[in-house]
């Protein structure tokens, strides 16, 4: 076979493996930039702003849902899978942003909510009202809430149940999540096809994948709690094969807040979903921060099994959702409502609606540290718009809505983020735009903005961050933690001193050496002992 022919079939094979030594960064349309006066984000906004991500090192956005809704979930509600709410802007405009970020070699996933639909969807409203119209086999319908009873439910601060009553219909219709979004039947062939047709329909248009919302959930099969069934595996192998065959590149990330070992089976023998979410890790940074151990941290990593090659997880400290407490006992969870939460109107479902700025107590130190573990664990990161220069919460608006306030571009009044007049209220206090702003942190070399733009160039020119492997090294000390990453002969110790006080940690003859420090890029010598300040890190380099 020709050289040339093999080092293209290489590059090709490394170019569809992008997601693997990627930085992600999610983004709400709504609340990011807002072009044209009307206080709400939209496309061409964000279009705008595409500078700004490349610059901060950005390979990928996920934008949250576009679709047309009634926003009870702020549009993982969806009324019309085809289209974009015209808030935002046009099918169109949508092509111009994802040609616009390809130019900047930047790709772009949507969120595609297959498990249920809002309520104002045609094809809810059609099935409601008339048991023979073929969408009413669409949604999952019951004379009696007394089955699937051993699915738990998830939204527990404003669900009941997972049935809900519907008078028109003269039945109850089943749902995970709120009442307004029924889930759709995936017993039905003709709910399997048109969905695949929705995604077919995105990828059509240039989207470079989806962050599946919700996936445990597709299927109920009574006994069991509905969740990770091995229809769903059937399904979304499906969903993969589609992709693999006809749009090769484009990924699947996987929402699954699930322990480690039952996310596995969602990336398949690689052939299911490209990327999963590490939901563990991320409670475990918190703990280890507050109680200045990393015991729980390691625990977790070693309890999560080794995925295919060609996969890879997706790890986070923030979203758009509350931060989950699902995977931690209830112990933990306790605790970490009492650290983490201390006013009730912090907490929501199992959950915290804070940002992390404000969880990490504005402290410079602990937010650059949990950067530090995001960037250097196994997993590609995910920046939360607006973390990368530690934006505030807003406790007062209602649901997660408080985790979802406008982008910070400036100090001028609204933040550049519209002309207009804002669709919520603007952060005020601590974490106002005349405080927190991207444009004064771009000025400044020593600004969080300026550090995290650096994390994310050092993680990216290092493929030993890209792999899925880590070596813990033990020091004897429980409140640093140190390990390593490796590829072929590329080594990096990465060293976390998780307490507010110095820390000592014994090097292991073996990884006494010579190296440098990534950040100072000066020569660095491990020898027997390394001093730690507090809260500080070092990513020393072989
Ligand atoms: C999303 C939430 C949403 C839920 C229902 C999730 O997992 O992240 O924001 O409320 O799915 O669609």
């Amino acid at each position: 076979m020709k050289r040339w022919f093999i080092a293209w079939c290489h590059k090709m094979i490394n170019n569809n493996l992008w997601y693997k030594n990627a930085v992600f960064y999610e983004i709400s349309v709504r609340a990011f930039k807002d072009s044209d006066g009307d206080g709400r984000g939209d496309l061409r906004g964000l279009t705008e702003k595409l500078d700004y991500l490349q610059a901060l090192g950005v390979d990928c956005i996920w934008i949250m849902p576009i679709y047309p809704s009634p926003l009870r979930d702020d549009g993982y509600d969806i009324a019309d899978y085809y289209s974009v709410d015209p808030a935002y802007g046009s099918l169109d405009q949508l092509k111009v942003l994802i040609e616009a970020a390809h130019q900047r070699n930047i790709r772009i996933i949507m969120d595609l909510v297959l498990n249920h639909t809002s309520d104002a969807n045609p094809w809810f409203q059609a099935a409601r009202s008339d048991k023979n119209s073929p969408y009413r086999d669409y949604y999952v319908w019951s004379d009696t809430d007394q089955i699937y009873k051993d699915a738990r439910i998830i939204f527990v601060d404003t669900e009941r149940s997972n049935w809900t009553w519907d008078e028109q219909a003269g039945q109850y219709f089943w749902h995970r999540f709120y009442s307004t979004q029924p889930d759709l039947n995936f017993d039905n062939p003709r709910v399997q096809e048109e969905m695949l047709n929705v995604a077919r329909f995105w990828l059509d248009l240039g989207i470079d994948g989806f962050r599946a919302d919700a996936v445990p959930y597709l299927f109920e099969r009574e006994g069991t709690n509905c969740e990770n069934l091995p229809e769903t595996h059937v399904y979304l192998k499906k969903l993969r094969s589609i992709m693999d065959e006809h749009y090769p590149g484009r990924i699947l990330l996987c929402e699954a807040n699930q322990w480690p070992e039952d996310v596995r089976p969602y990336f398949g023998d690689g052939d299911e979903f490209h990327m999963g979410f590490h939901f563990p890790i991320m409670p475990r940074i918190y703990m280890a921060l507050k109680k200045g151990r990393f015991e729980d941290m390691e625990e977790i990593m070693r309890r999560t099994p080794p995925i295919p090659e060609n996969c890879q997880w997706c790890t986070f400290l923030r979203n758009h959702d509350e931060l989950t407490l699902e995977m931690v006992t209830e112990e933990e969870r306790q605790w970490m409502w009492k650290e983490y939460a201390p006013e009730p109107n912090m907490k929501l479902n199992l959950g915290i609606r804070r940002r992390l700025a404000p969880l990490l107590d504005n402290d410079r130190r602990k937010i650059e540290l949990a950067n530090s573990l995001l960037f250097t664990l196994p997993g590609t990161p995910i920046i939360y718009y607006g973390d990368e220069i530690g934006m505030g919460d807003n406790l007062n608006l209602f649901d997660r809505n408080g985790v979802r306030t406008p982008m910070q571009w400036d100090d001028s009044t609204n933040g550049g983020f519209t002309s207009g007049t804002p669709f919520t209220e603007m952060v005020q206090g601590e974490y106002s735009c005349q405080k927190v702003n991207v444009a004064e942190q771009m000025k400044s070399p020593n600004s969080l903005l300026r550090t995290i733009q650096k994390m994310i160039a050092l993680r990216k020119q290092y493929a030993a961050f890209g792999g899925s492997d880590m070596e813990w090294i033990e020091t004897g000390n429980p409140a640093v933690s140190v390990y390593l990453r490796r590829h072929d002969d590329d080594v990096i110790i990465v060293f976390n001193n998780l307490s507010n006080a110095i820390q000592t940690v014994q090097i292991p003859a073996q990884y006494q050496m010579t190296g440098r420090d990534l950040f100072s890029n000066q020569s660095f010598s491990l020898e027997q002992q390394l001093e730690l300040q507090p809260y500080s890190y070092y990513w020393f380099h072989k």
